[in-house]
């Protein structure tokens, strides 16, 4: 990725994606997030997720990249991410396996991925985690539990029925509508209870 497509004046949002299922939210979220030129995308990806984007998508790792403003390798620990002094206004780790969620929880960071998360943490900042597993363990719900006590969203990509979804197009969107919410991006397709028909 060309660092000229970086702009200052542009809100960051730093998008990690690691090794659970749900690749295509992740990919979603970064073609919708082009559509809004007010933001700026900086994205790392863990080996995890590398293998479930040629598992679960058609997408290629390089076409996964390219999507986003900028891209940075997984081992990339010097990257402008892991620096608190990288003005961002967030982190969304969509999908997010029970790994990465272990390693945030203890603060083991690494790799980028961990690493930018934990800087988003120690700032202060807006994390998302659409942490992914089922069932869930003792464990993992521990390492949430402490994740939440500390400000962290912990979003699991649950479905929902109210909305009346018709396919999985359907679910995706909800989901990623709320995941965005936390941001203030507006998702088009995405029903708000009592604002549409269905
Ligand atoms: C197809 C596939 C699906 C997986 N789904 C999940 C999942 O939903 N949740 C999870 O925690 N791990 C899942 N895993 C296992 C993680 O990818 C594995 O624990 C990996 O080490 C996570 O590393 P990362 O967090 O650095 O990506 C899956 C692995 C594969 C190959």
């Amino acid at each position: 990725m060309e660092d000229t497509k970086i702009n200052s004046n542009k809100k960051r949002l730093v998008i990690g994606m690691s090794g659970a299922s749900g690749a295509i939210l992740g990919i979603e979220i970064l073609e919708i997030l082009r559509e809004h030129s007010e933001w700026e995308t900086h994205l790392v990806i863990s080996k995890g997720s590398e293998e479930t984007i040629a598992e679960e998508t058609n997408y290629k790792l390089e076409d996964v990249m390219e999507l986003a403003d900028k891209a940075y390798s997984i081992k990339d620990i010097g990257a402008s991410i892991a620096s608190g002094t990288f003005k961002t206004e967030g982190m969304i780790i969509v999908p997010c396996s029970m790994k990465t969620v272990a390693g945030i929880a203890c603060g083991y960071s690494d790799n980028l991925l961990l690493r930018a998360a934990d800087v988003i943490i120690k700032e202060k900042r807006k994390l998302v985690l659409v942490a992914r597993e089922c069932p869930l363990s003792t464990i993992h719900l521990r390492n949430m539990l402490s994740l939440s006590e500390l400000g962290v969203i912990i979003m699991p990509p649950m479905v929902s029925y109210y909305n009346k979804p018709v396919d999985i197009n359907d679910l995706n969107n909800h989901i990623i509508g709320k995941i965005l919410d936390r941001f203030g991006i507006e998702v088009s397709g995405f029903n708000r209870w009592g604002e549409s028909d269905v």
